[in-house]
């Protein structure tokens, strides 16, 4: 391996300007990330802690990581998504000498390749914290480990091309290194989750006895998951729309798959742009809300060949087949905003007999039916809002990233039993109170009637209960 490899890899260095002038910007935006700069720049809390992240490699990712460099952590960074890394971020957090592997149009070799080398620090050892969107460090490391005990399991037939990959690259760091993951798992502490897909994932793992170190489930932060995928969907699905296609959103039919966090505001955004909006849901209580916002609710199949732009935000899979996609009006457009990429079954309409695919641009690409009639995918079926795009506003993400530094100094400084968390409340409140000033929001201070009205501290936090999960 070339030598600089251990350090970083990253398209083009030379973007590093470009991408220090967009950091300077981003950071008036997220001032919780400043403000928890500024009140620990003397206590230091990361200090010595080991960071592995596996999360979006954009601007507003390169302010976080420059905050918890800022408190003294060692940081090393992949991104979660093979088309989301702004090259200029990358560039601009390489030349300050932290270790950054990720790109723009990964392979999934690479994409896994990058994965592995952010869990490997110097010196043979392995991270004490692990920050991950959506899974795939968590995966590979529990992976890593059930392979030391047992290499036999990396022997099963793969289901698909990304599984294969996986399970030849632990093949070959078992043979260059072997127990390596039991040696350094002794100093792995922690791992938080920032994505709805992943917090699932760490909850069954947890359920079945697989999880080997706590986790804190960052997603459920009502700062997060009720500011990121909702505010931050609402302006960035219409973003990967216009960079991808240009098209009109107006007097469109807008199928929005889900009417989760995402799918609720995906669903505004588009009404708001003067779309019809029609959902699909699968949850009973979902579908009355969606109701009661006066949208059609209805099946996939139903009235197919209506609808023009098609949106999935559901995390569960096959919820666009290729029998769907087959039967869409002509020029429809497809693309899903959930984290993971089967929600769409793009594998099989590769297959499909006598369809003809041509790339537009990267990430848009017309897939021709033998009938005549086309439909666009965008970002290969991943999140296209990071695809397509450049993700969720940098406001938005300074309240997941507070969320995301306030979790790792907890973290770093506390022992608990394998179980995964979330936040405390009253550091929900903390990351509200660190962005209420810049938007001159004065909040209402309680008198100490009201505060004894409600058995609380009226110097403390305003709901002070503790999660377990
Ligand atoms: P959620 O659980 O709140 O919503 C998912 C909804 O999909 C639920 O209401 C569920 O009932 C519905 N659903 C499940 N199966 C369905 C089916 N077959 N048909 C129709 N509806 C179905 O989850 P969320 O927080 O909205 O997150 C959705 C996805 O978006 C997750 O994968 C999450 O990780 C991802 N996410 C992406 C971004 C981004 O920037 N792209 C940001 C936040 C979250
Ligand atoms: N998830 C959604 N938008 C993002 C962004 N801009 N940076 C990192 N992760 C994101």
């Amino acid at each position: 391996m070339d030598f600089k490899e251990w350090l970083y890899k990253v398209a083009d260095l030379s973007l590093a300007d470009y991408g220090r002038k967009e950091l300077d910007t981003a950071e008036k935006e997220m001032p919780g990330l400043m403000a928890l700069r500024q009140k620990y720049a003397w206590q230091k809390p990361l200090a010595w802690a080991r960071i592995t992240g596996s999360l979006h490699m954009t601007i507003q990712t390169a302010v976080l990581i420059e905050t918890l460099v800022d408190l003294w952590a060692d940081v090393r960074w992949a991104s979660c998504n093979i088309f989301s890394t702004q090259d200029h971020a990358a560039a601009a957090i390489a030349v300050t000498w932290v270790p950054v592997f990720a790109w723009k149009w990964e392979t999934l070799e690479e994409y896994w390749w990058c994965t592995l080398e952010a869990l490997s620090f110097p010196g043979w050892l392995g991270p004490n914290l692990i920050v991950d969107d959506g899974w795939d460090a968590t995966l590979f490391v529990h992976k890593w480990f059930g392979a030391e005990n047992n290499a036999s399991i990396l022997d099963k037939t793969p289901e698909n091309e990304e599984e294969g990959i996986i399970l030849n690259l632990l093949k070959k760091v078992l043979k260059d290194t072997p127990n390596r993951w039991h040696t350094v798992m002794k100093d792995l502490k922690w791992i938080s989750e920032e994505t709805t897909t992943g917090v699932h994932r760490l909850y069954e793992m947890m359920k079945a006895w697989e999880l080997l170190v706590p986790a804190i489930n960052v997603n459920d932060s009502v700062t997060k998951s009720k500011f990121d995928n909702l505010y931050g969907c609402r302006e960035s699905l219409a973003d990967w729309i216009k960079r991808a296609t240009d098209v009109m959103i107006a007097w469109k039919v807008v199928v929005v798959c889900g009417y989760g966090d995402v799918g609720k505001w995906c669903a505004m955004s588009m009404r708001w742009y003067g779309a019809r909006v029609i959902i699909t849901e699968v949850d009973p209580i979902c579908a009355l809300q969606a109701a009661m916002e006066w949208y059609k609710v209805t099946t996939m199949e139903e009235a197919l060949k209506e609808w023009n732009i098609y949106v999935t935000t559901t995390w569960n899979l096959d919820i666009i087949t290729v029998e769907d996609i087959a039967n869409m009006k002509d020029e429809a457009i497809v693309c899903n905003i959930g984290h993971f990429d089967n929600e769409i079954q793009v594998d099989k309409l590769n297959k499909y007999p006598w369809v003809k695919k041509i790339n537009i641009k990267p990430q848009v690409d017309k897939y021709i039916f033998p009938d005549g009639h086309c439909i666009y995918l965008l970002a290969e079926w991943r999140l296209v809002n990071l695809g397509c795009a450049t993700g969720h506003p940098s406001f938005v993400m300074s309240n997941s990233f507070t969320n995301q530094t306030l979790a790792q100094i907890d973290l770093w400084q506390k022992d608990y039993e394998v179980w995964v968390y979330r936040l405390p409340k009253y550091l929900d409140e903390e990351v509200a109170r660190l962005h209420l000033e810049q938007i001159g929001v004065k909040l209402t201070k309680l008198t100490q009637k009201q505060a004894d009205y409600l058995w609380i501290d009226v110097n403390g936090p305003y709901k002070p209960e503790h999660y377990r999960y």
